[in-house]
């Protein structure tokens, strides 16, 4: 289907002759004209049809030339109209005017002017809808910057790429399906319309055929007739392919009603600028994606390295990332900070890279200055992350695992709520899994004994809300302890706890 056509042009004269004069002299064969001899009927064509100019007599009969131009600038606000009259007055040359109307050719005219009218008339209307279409690329472009650096999040900014293509476009909705270039599957569905009943238009999953896995970035427009409001009109569905690296990425399908089954090209370009912005930005996501991934890789490496040295913690970290992310849950922490609550714990023991041996594995009590080399690490992570922005959310978790509610803890001596809840969440699960797990000397204590310990250090050492929320996460299930410590337990022993909320001293 063509997206750009000839000039569709209106001709109205009660008088037959200048009609067909018309015809002749702007050429069949370069322009789609109609023409009508009865300003009722050319009225009822213009609200149903397509119409780029208008050249209309100002007398018709009954009806006058100015309300022909009323209709044309109702239903098609960037039409040209000319007025045709034998008897201009400077009256009625400045109401026209004031109405919108383009030029006058006065009766009778030479053909030669008719068509340098005409001609002047189509230049002037595809300057003023070239600008429209940059405009609205300027808007893309301003969109698009929107995205890149600013960390917004990306289904954010596809639904912001959407509601501006529904403006540029004048369209009734649009959605992007995101592909996974590799299995075909969709990832990602976002969609923006104005009324709900066109959703499952926008969002259908069968356009994707369409392309068959081609490498072409050519749209399909498909358009057929329907009639609204007694109105004939086109139902337009264009459906645009998302490249990343040449790869069928996804499609932004658009549904435009229009009086005519063609898109300017000028929008159809401002549609393929939107594809490109939504593929920048998707492979832009796919890259942070990959570049997290490796950090994350490289996090797990340094603490599978800790553990290895330090045998008192083997396995720690993975159990207590567990169980910190059930009660994160529970608090309805967001994505992000379930993301950095990951990271967080990974990296909160990271510190005791710095801490010999000797003293790590110490099986006996540690000596005093032992104890103060041990309680270094929170600083001694805090330096080692120090400066590595992806790090930055893990510093309350590393800084403040070992703060105690009741303001003696370290490294800082924080207390109560003044302790960064990261620190606060990360001090039960941690406190919880030393006491479960098994140790060199001695086998993990029962669930029974575990709550226990919580509940009395409940405001002293720990947060009384927190182990509240913790003992509600076991208490549902939501912890499966067989997987994490390898035995079964008998939850009953949640059933009557009550964790009393003193304040810290
Ligand atoms: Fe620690």
């Amino acid at each position: 289907m063509p997206v750009d056509r000839r000039s569709r042009i209106l001709v109205v004269d009660d008088e037959e002759y200048i009609c067909r004069l018309v015809v002749e002299s702007l050429g069949p064969d370069s322009h789609d004209i109609a023409t009508f001899c009865d300003a009722a009927q050319a009225i009822e064509y213009l609200g149903s049809n397509p119409v780029d100019l208008v050249l209309t007599d100002l007398m018709l009969g009954s009806c006058s030339g100015l309300q022909v131009l009323e209709t044309a600038r109702q239903n098609h606000p960037d039409a040209i109209v000319i007025l045709m009259t034998a008897h201009p007055s400077v009256e009625t040359a400045i109401a026209a005017l004031k109405r919108g109307v383009y030029d006058f050719l006065v009766k009778p005219f030479k053909l030669e002017v008719l068509n340098q009218t005409v001609e002047r008339g189509l230049a002037h209307q595809k300057v003023a809808r070239d600008n429209l279409s940059l405009k609205g690329q300027v808007e893309f472009l301003r969109v698009a910057n929107a995205f890149f650096g600013s960390g917004m999040d990306l289904d954010r900014y596809l639904q912001m790429l959407l509601k501006s293509c529904n403006t540029e476009l004048s369209a009734v909705g649009s959605a992007i399906l995101e592909l996974n270039p590799r299995s075909g599957n969709i990832v990602r569905k976002v969609v923006e319309t104005r009324e709900p009943e066109n959703e499952a238009a926008v969002l259908d999953e069968s356009r994707l055929d369409q392309f068959g896995g081609s490498r072409s970035a050519s749209p399909v427009v498909t358009a057929e007739p329907v009639t609204i409001d007694g109105n004939r009109r086109y139902r337009i569905m264009v459906s645009q392919p998302i490249l990343v690296r040449r790869r069928l990425t996804g499609v932004i399908n658009v549904l435009i009603r229009s009086r005519g089954d063609t898109i300017p090209a000028g929008r159809m370009d401002a549609l393929s600028l939107l594809a490109g912005s939504a593929a920048s930005a998707i492979a832009n996501q796919k890259l942070y994606e990959d570049l997290q991934q490796s950090y994350f890789q490289a996090i797990r490496a340094l603490t599978n390295a800790i553990e290895a040295r330090d045998h008192y913690t083997a396995g720690h970290t993975d159990r207590v990332t567990r169980l910190a992310e059930q009660m994160a849950l529970r608090l309805g922490w967001t994505e992000k900070q379930i993301y950095d609550l990951r990271v967080g714990c990974a990296l909160h023991d990271i510190g005791k890279i710095g801490v010999p041996d000797a003293i790590l594995n110490k099986s006996g009590l540690l000596s005093e200055s032992e104890r103060k080399r041990m309680m270094k690490h929170p600083d001694l992570g805090l330096r080692i992350v120090r400066g590595i922005d992806l790090f930055r959310p893990s510093v309350p978790y590393i800084l403040a695992h070992h703060e105690r509610y009741d303001g003696h803890g370290y490294p800082r001596g924080l207390k109560g709520e003044g302790i960064p809840i990261e620190g606060r969440l990360l001090a039960v699960v941690d406190t919880f899994d030393a006491v479960m797990s098994d140790r060199p000397y001695r086998a993990g204590a029962s669930l029974e004994h575990a709550v226990k310990e919580l509940v009395e250090n409940a405001g002293t050492q720990l947060d009384p809300k927190l182990v509240r929320t913790f003992l509600l996460a076991l208490r549902s299930g939501a912890v499966d302890l067989r997987e994490l410590y390898g035995r079964d337990e008998d939850l009953s022993c949640l059933d009557d706890v009550t964790v009393t909320e003193k304040a810290p001293a």
